[in-house]
């Protein structure tokens, strides 16, 4: 079978299209660049419309550059940062506000009060009280006492953080007395960044994959299902949320005159969850983690939703609607060479992931250009990094948005500590490095103590992995090999590979072979060096930590 898959990735700082042949590989790439913007402290937000526009005006021109048609696309799959929301108008399709981007802290008071209070206070709590008044922890009820991050958890998987799209649907609704109205009327729909992009495509469909929902904290990963509950303590009307569907789903077809065929969209997944998949996770135990603007170390845990004990994400890796099963005494690669598949019925599968989410990566790379002026491009770094042998006493602490996993602190922010008379920007950019690592080994960590299974190696992509500096300092301080696929634009592979799968353009000797190994960085790191390293990491957060 011939034919094409065009992947659409939209991510935090661009949209992407890039069209895979029929063995996978990546054949031409258009981006363009989208723009973050910051009103207010805490506010992060984007246009939808360049989002659309970006994301739309890239699928054309990768298949005009291809010198294809795009009667030669099979299939559309769509990748995106996740938790991001758009809201808007279900007869005009325009968007009723910026969408709010998964960075924005303005709804951190308001889901610190929550977390704090009783459920009778919760149902009638106001986002904009909490965002004038700050918390206010002093009105629970202690007899109604009710711990809603609990409950929260047991249901989504997730932790009570502004992080997730909730909060910022809330807000939206609650600033605007008329959207509330119309909400209530069903007149606006709301949807991650996939629902906005199907919507558009489609002219008309409101649907979500199951991945991005259960990244909503509206979302019940038990049940599959939007949770009531959670919806009426937000207080977001059901009706405006879309219709949940598989992650290999129907999707619908591209409306008439947008391409010169309509093409179906059949596959949906989350950036993160899109990267475990095409970086082959698809067995409980392996891991992934991606250096994008924020940094996502995922753990496929199998068909068990395992909570986290230690202040991971549960979430949903992928639901395929058909999944090939496997007699249990045989691994994937045995069923490939035996050349036996498909031994079981197909069935409706659910993967879980354990996940976590640190916000500041390539971000910071950014940060040192954009902000400080210290490099001219993000590839300059690692050659400023290498002037200097190591970052001396410098710790770069990149709590620009706060810190996410295992800290979930809202409250804190960036710092650069331990400067002398002698630092330079050499210093400082390898701390800056260095400061991604250590979180990666931070949530490590917390995964080792959830996780039955041993870490034995870690799978890397994104901009920053092509980082031969920071890839050995990973596998130093994590003490695991750290492996580089050949390609590291793994995110829209991974979406291709699953709409390929549906559609049987691909089967799983092409996923297998997608993934070829560039290098292996195997830890060489002194046991005292390390610890001398971890210390001194440890040290600054401990410090941070105190000083709020
Ligand atoms: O959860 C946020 C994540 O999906 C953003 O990914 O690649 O835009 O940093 P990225």
């Amino acid at each position: 079978m011939a034919g094409y898959i065009l992947a659409l990735d939209q991510g935090t700082t661009s949209s992407r299209a890039i069209l895979y042949d029929d063995h996978a590989r990546p054949i031409k790439m258009a981006q363009q660049p989208t723009t973050l913007q910051t009103p207010k402290a805490g506010f992060v937000e984007q246009d939808a419309q360049q989002i659309w526009q970006t994301q739309i005006s890239c699928a054309h021109d990768v298949i005009n550059q291809a010198g294809l048609l795009a009667t030669d696309v099979t299939s559309i799959a769509i990748t995106n940062q996740r938790e991001s929301i758009v809201m808007w108008d279900k007869q005009t399709g325009k968007p009723l506000a910026p969408a709010i981007i998964w960075q924005d802290r303005r709804t951190a008071n308001y889901c610190k009060t929550l977390a704090a209070e009783s459920a009778d206070n919760s149902m009638n709590k106001s986002v904009n009280q909490d965002i004038n008044q700050g918390a206010n922890h002093n009105d629970i009820n202690n007899d109604l006492q009710y711990d809603m991050a609990a409950q929260v958890q047991r249901i989504t998987g997730l932790r009570l953080d502004p992080y997730f799209s909730a909060s910022k649907i809330a807000w939206l609704l609650e600033n605007n007395p008329k959207l509330s109205v119309r909400a209530s009327k069903g007149e606006i729909a709301v949807g991650t960044i996939d629902s906005w992009l199907i919507y558009k495509l489609t002219g008309g469909e409101h649907v979500i994959d199951l991945t991005n929902a259960s990244r909503t904290l509206l979302f019940d990963i038990h049940k599959l299902a939007w949770s009531e509950t959670l919806c009426d303590r937000f207080a977001i009307p059901m009706t405006i949320l879309p219709k949940v569907l598989p992650s290999d789903g129907d999707f619908g077809k591209t409306k008439k005159g947008l391409f010169a065929k309509q093409i179906p969209i059949q596959a949906v997944l989350g950036d993160q969850q899109a990267a475990l998949f095409g970086q082959g996770c698809l067995d409980a135990g392996m891991a992934k983690n991606t250096y994008g603007t924020g940094c996502f170390m995922l753990m496929n845990i199998g068909q068990q939703p395992k909570l986290s004990e230690h202040k991971l994400l549960t979430t949903i890796a992928w639901q395929r609607k058909i999944s090939p099963t496997r007699p249990d005494n045989l691994s994937f690669d045995q069923i490939l060479q035996s050349g036996k598949r498909m031994l079981q019925p197909p069935k409706k599968e659910v993967t879980y992931a354990l996940e976590g989410s640190v916000f500041m990566a390539g971000a910071i790379i950014q940060w040192l250009r954009d902000n400080l002026g210290m490099i001219q491009q993000s590839s300059d770094v690692e050659d400023l990094a290498r002037q200097v042998d190591s970052s001396e006493d410098v710790v770069l602490l990149p709590a620009f948005t706060g810190l996410g996993a295992p800290y979930w602190r809202s409250d804190i922010s960036a710092s650069i500590t331990g400067m002398s008379r002698g630092t330079t920007k050499a210093h400082i950019t390898r701390a800056a490095l260095e400061a991604v690592a250590y979180q990666t080994y931070d949530v490590l960590i917390a995964m080792q103590k959830d996780s039955p299974h041993p870490l034995t190696e870690l799978r890397v992509d994104g901009g920053a992995a092509n980082n031969d500096l920071l890839m050995q300092f990973q596998a130093d301080l994590l003490d695991v090999p750290v492996l580089r696929p050949r390609d590291t634009e793994i995110t829209a592979k991974g979406a291709a590979l699953l709409a390929g799968l549906k559609t049987g353009l691909y089967d799983e000797s092409t996923m297998k072979a997608s993934w070829q190994v560039d290098r292996i960085f195997e830890p060489s790191m002194s046991i005292d060096a390390r610890e001398q390293h971890l210390d001194k990491w440890q040290r600054a957060i401990a410090r941070s930590l105190m000083q709020i």
